[in-house]
């Protein structure tokens, strides 16, 4: 008897969770690639169109002070997706690169890190993610799939494995072989040199020189040199390439239609999953570079080519919305649009179009920790539960979404690790009115940059910074010379005593505070240090998922849908019709 009443109790139980709104929502989460905070409307701009995206504002909650945890794409989407400072996951370098460029790396979001797809899966949810990976694909063989979406908790995965980059586009310029052919030719310079100083020395009879050894050694240098030039020559076969779960679909990717392809993927994806509840995780491809738009977006937009993917971005956004009223799940479904980070300023294309987004008032853009790069959109819909038109200005993270999320899921935080987000529901709902983020720390790759301190009692944010990037041209708003900014030597000017700025007064970062302009310097500067302190002992040593050894091209682990020697190609997109987007 009692057993009978716990099932009829549990049964109403589970038809609650499709009925009512408040728990178990589907979540719908849309993150865009180096989107500046500046490129919508509903963050001012006036001249992109963006009214699907700025729906999300006017009917939901706009977040004004929405922080990536990191300015780069790989490191920021590991703690999207954990809740965590990257650091904590070993998703943070201490190398140059901070990101994965290859598809057979051994690096990735290591199996140990809890996702909120593995709890909302748990859960009973049905989880997708569309679109962009970049945190790693195999680890030790060709077909461990260690990295992989599905191995972290989604159920499907449409999309591209790494990001988006020029190499991955004919005719759009490479990220590497202007590097690349540079030092070949020095390569090539320095043995020729070598040979004839050597023969020339031999040939006097100063010295006896092994030529038979010398010459493996040049053999074997000749080989690396070719291998690596095949490889970047292949850039497109070995790493642009579009999967549907573990099977490579379509090799190397082809950029026609393919934001109307993911959004069919995506609309599809609700429509199977009208009846239980949903993760989507809509990863877009715009607007990194290379920058594409197809046939009803090209030269629409006032800004060349970024503009057109901005536009072809927010039709997507408007798909979904359209989708989740049609099937009358807009008051179940929460929302969330954000960027991994800010607009890169230094994309600018071989004919001088800019190719990088607009941070706004904010200062530099991605890979920096100025906020242009780390201040990013925030948007939350939910009808009926958030109140529509409201402006939240406190510090937020894009670590919030996890334990927001878990919490609405029912699922239970882990309680083995520390989480770094928190809970918005209280501050979306007006509950509470501050953030409980006190400090937030920002790393660039594994170095500690910056800290925020929004002490309990003031309206003040303290920024204080460590060091600052080294701008070139100086006095641009970016580091043009390098594409991107670096984290440490050279790069970088360190600052003793640190930089403080007061963002509620000085958004902009202009003009650093002093012990003469800010009387109680030494004391904010003392508690910021404290609590730097406690940060610290917080960390424990993990591996270093982006060590050089993480990070190279390992032949292994390449995936490829033909054989090697076929040059890894195939299309099994293009034989399927592709029908316009609607929800059937
Ligand atoms: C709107 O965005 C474009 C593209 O990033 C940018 O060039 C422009 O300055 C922005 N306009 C305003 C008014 O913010
Ligand atoms: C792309 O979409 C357009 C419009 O829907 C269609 O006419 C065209 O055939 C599509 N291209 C491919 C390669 O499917
Ligand atoms: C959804 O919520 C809004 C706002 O509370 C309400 O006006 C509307 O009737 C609801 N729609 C449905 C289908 O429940
Ligand atoms: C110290 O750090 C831990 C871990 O991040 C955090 O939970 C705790 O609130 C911090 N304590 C203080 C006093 O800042």
């Amino acid at each position: 008897m009692r057993l009978l009443v716990f099932l009829i109790i549990c049964q109403c139980g589970i038809k609650n969770v499709n009925s009512h709104s408040a728990s178990n929502p589907n979540i719908i989460l849309l993150m865009a690639d180096d989107l500046g905070i500046g490129d919508l409307g509903c963050y001012g701009n006036r001249t992109l169109r963006t009214p699907n995206i700025d729906r999300l504002a006017k009917e939901g909650v706009t977040l004004t002070q929405h922080i990536a945890a990191s300015p780069l794409c790989t490191p920021s989407r590991a703690a999207f997706l954990t809740g965590r400072y990257p650091i904590r996951s070993g998703m943070a370098a201490y190398s140059r690169v901070g990101v994965f460029l290859f598809s057979a790396s051994s690096g990735g979001l290591p199996s140990e890190e809890i996702t909120f797809s593995k709890l909302l899966k748990q859960r009973g949810y049905s989880t997708a993610l569309i679109g962009k990976w970049h945190l790693g694909m195999n680890r030790e063989s060709s077909n461990d799939f260690c990295h992989h979406p599905l191995s972290h908790g989604f159920d499907y995965f449409y999309g591209l494995a790494v990001t988006n980059l020029r190499d991955c586009k004919l005719g759009q310029g490479s990220v590497f072989l202007k590097g690349i052919e540079k030092s070949i030719g020095t390569s090539i310079q320095i043995i020729g040199i070598t040979l004839v100083s050597l023969a020339t020395v031999h040939f006097i009879g100063f010295l006896k020189v092994p030529f038979q050894a010398l010459g493996y050694c040049l053999l074997i240098t000749a080989i690396l040199l070719v291998v690596l030039l095949f490889f970047f020559y292949n850039f497109r076969y070995l790493n642009c390439f579009l999967m549907r779960n573990h099977q490579i679909i379509q090799q190397p990717l082809s950029y026609e239609n393919l934001t109307q392809r993911l959004t069919k993927e995506a609309v599809q994806f609700i429509g199977r999953n009208t009846d239980a509840p949903f993760l989507l995780v809509l990863s877009y491809l715009h607007v990194h570079t290379a920058l594409y738009a197809s046939k009803n977006f090209i030269g629409k937009s006032k800004h060349g080519l970024y503009g057109d993917a901005v536009e072809e971005m927010d039709w997507s956004v408007g798909q979904i919305l359209d989708v989740l009223e049609k099937r009358n799940l807009n008051n179940k479904t929460l929302v969330y649009f954000t960027s991994d980070q800010g607009a890169h300023v230094e994309e600018i294309s071989s004919s001088g179009e800019a190719h990088g987004g607009y941070n706004g008032i904010y200062k530099g853009g991605k890979s920096t920790n100025w906020e242009g790069g780390i201040r990013v959109p925030g948007l939350l819909l939910w009808p009926g539960v958030i109140q529509a038109g409201t402006y939240i200005y406190e510090p937020t993270s894009n670590m919030d979404i996890f334990p927001t999320v878990i919490k609405l899921a029912g699922a239970q935080l882990p309680y083995d690790r520390i989480i770094d987000g928190h809970d918005l529901m209280p501050l979306l709902q007006g509950k509470i009115i501050r953030s409980k983020h006190e400090f937030l720390f920002h790393y660039c790759n594994a170095y500690l940059n910056a800290v925020r301190w929004h002490p309990r009692n003031s309206e003040s944010i303290w920024k204080v910074f460590f060091f600052t990037p080294n701008f070139n041209p100086e006095g641009s708003n970016g580091c043009y010379d390098s594409h991107v900014c670096f984290c440490y030597g050279r790069f970088v000017t360190r600052h003793d005593p640190p930089l403080l700025f007061d963002l509620s007064r000085d958004p902009e970062e202009k003009v650093p505070l002093t012990p003469e302009t800010e009387s109680h310097f030494y004391e904010i500067l003392n508690v910021i240090l404290r609590a730097v302190d406690n940060h610290t002992k917080s960390l424990h040593a993990v591996p270093d998922q982006l060590s050089w050894d993480n990070l190279l091209w390992k032949p292994w682990l390449q995936l490829c849908c033909s054989s090697l020697f076929q040059s890894c190609y195939c299309d099994y997109e293009s034989e399927e019709n592709l029908p316009e987007v609607h929800s059937e």
